[in-house]
């Protein structure tokens, strides 16, 4: 048995949480839209297409906005592709992917689909072949009143009232010579300014997000990021981050990435700030980190030019589930400056939920950790004070508890604590400053077997367990966290 110390001051304010830092994505690939959000004729398909079993799942994940259509994807798409009657849709080559899109699910379908959801749009204009004005138009399309054009065909196309999409990325990952038409940061950086200029006087109260680094290890990592808020600082208001995490052999170094994505954001303020101070600015550019995950990256080309096919469809364990819970929880302690966050993706590709065409649906390991921190993660983020173990990792000096407290708005304290340690974690814990408490649950995400999966044929092997509360009141109190285990306590702050 290992020990922690961890004192919660109810005054130690971060930030509140935005609620957009508990979204996702969904990109045209593989069969995240097609045959996982959109399968007419499946059983459970609605009037739409829609399957109301992965509606229900996404509804229980809590997810604020959704991203969309892409990813490497966008750098091609061309949106008019996927407007007006179906049966005049061009079928195209998908060149990031190297498959056939259909165009039968388009900008109308994602927005009638995040309704029914209960999610927002967080749409995306393309910076690789899509020129300003195509952004523009789109920006009209979706939000013009009406009496031009594109909003015209809008409400020809059903829907009269516009979409009020308020929230835009220019490009997706431009920084990758793997992407569509990819650009340095200068071409780049005068592209999204334009393009941010025309969309903020289509609508002036949309936020931009602009495309940063899209893994720290890009050769031109950190000073794209700096370019590029110069020549956008007075334009656009968030800077995207992407990064992607998997296993290189030992669990340890892996359970630690959120060391990693802790200092990717740090170096990414400081990038920001130095902008702002360079260009005598009052704001402050805002992170979005609108693609995070455990991805194995693969090099699948086996699908090539078919519809839909299976792509990127990572199976997770239990150790993805508490990497992915460490950098969910690294976002959250983030709060002041990450306002966005996306996890990647949503359905079938690198996802928390997985499909069966024409068959069923589930919850992959990864569902919980997000599930839970999208649930009681909101409020306002606290910076506890930690004694723990450290050891040292690939990532350098790495504590064996990892901590996020946030106070609810009803009178509750939530702390998650991911113990990365072989040892099980006693931990006292002082939150006097909060007055007398109750301990409301302790929900504990652990198992024997590290390498455990979620499958078709066995879909709860791996869900969190409940452990039996700390009884009474209280001002202080002691729990014991599992070795490898993701856990979230929460407390009620008694009147
Ligand atoms: O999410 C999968 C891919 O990862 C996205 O298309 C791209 O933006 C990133 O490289």
């Amino acid at each position: 048995m290992k020990n922690a110390k961890l004192h919660v001051e109810k005054d130690f304010e971060v930030a509140r949480t935005d609620g957009r830092l508990f979204s996702s994505f969904l990109e045209h690939l593989g069969r995240a839209i097609y045959t996982g959000i959109y399968e007419p004729g499946h059983p459970e398909a609605d009037e739409d297409g829609f399957r109301r079993d992965v509606l229900k799942l996404v509804q229980e994940l809590h997810v604020d906005y959704v991203r969309y259509p892409g990813g490497n994807f966008l750098s091609g798409y061309d949106w008019k592709d996927g407007i007006g009657p179906k049966e005049n849709r061009p079928r195209r080559l998908d060149l990031a992917w190297r498959t056939i899109e259909s165009n039968q699910f388009g900008i109308d379908e994602f927005y009638d689909w995040s309704r029914k959801a209960g999610t927002k749009v967080m749409g995306a204009v393309n910076m690789g072949t899509g020129t300003p004005k195509d952004a523009g138009e789109l920006l009209e399309y979706c939000n013009f009143p009406g009496g031009t054009y594109w909003s015209d065909l809008r409400a020809k196309n059903g829907h009269r009232d516009p979409m009020d999409i308020k929230l835009w990325c220019i490009g997706n990952e431009m920084d990758g010579d793997w992407q569509i038409c990819h650009l340095d940061a200068d071409d780049y950086g005068k592209k999204a300014r334009e393009t941010a200029k025309i969309m903020k006087l289509v609508d002036p109260s949309v936020e931009l997000v602009v495309c940063g680094s899209s893994t720290r290890e890009q050769a031109t990592f950190p000073d794209w990021d700096r370019k590029v808020m110069e020549y956008t600082y007075g334009r656009a208001d968030y800077l995207s981050m992407h990064r992607y995490y998997e296993n290189c052999g030992n669990d340890l170094d892996f359970l630690a990435s959120f060391v990693d994505m802790d200092g990717f954001i740090h170096t990414l303020v400081a990038a920001a700030d130095y902008v702002k101070a360079k260009v005598r600015g009052k704001k402050d550019f805002n992170l979005s980190f609108d693609e995070w995950n455990v991805w194995y990256i693969s090099k699948d080309r086996q699908h090539d030019w078919m519809e839909a096919p299976p792509i990127l469809e990572d199976n997770y364990s239990l150790l993805d589930a508490l990497v992915t819970a460490g950098l969910g929880m690294t976002l959250i302690n983030h709060a002041d400056r990450v306002k966005i966050a996306c996890l990647a993706q949503l359905v079938n590709v690198i996802a928390p939920i997985a499909t069966q065409k024409g068959g069923s649906a589930i919850r992959q390991t990864i569902f919980y950790p997000f599930r839970y921190l999208s649930e009681f993660g909101r409020g306002t983020v606290l910076q506890p004070v930690i004694d723990t173990p450290k050891v040292e990792t690939k990532h350098g000096d790495t504590p064996l508890l990892y901590t996020t407290a946030v106070r609810g708005d009803d009178n509750t304290v939530t702390v998650f604590g991911l113990n990365i340690g072989d040892d099980a974690m006693q931990v006292e814990m002082d939150l006097a400053s909060f007055g007398t408490l109750t301990m409301l649950e302790h929900v504990c995400l652990d198992g024997n077997d590290l390498n455990a999966k979620n499958t078709f044929e066995a879909p709860d092997r791996v869900k969190p367990r409940k452990i039996e509360p700390v009884s009474g009141t209280f001002h202080s109190c002691s729990v014991v966290l599992p070795k490898q285990s993701w856990n979230m306590l929460r407390f009620q702050v008694e009147k």
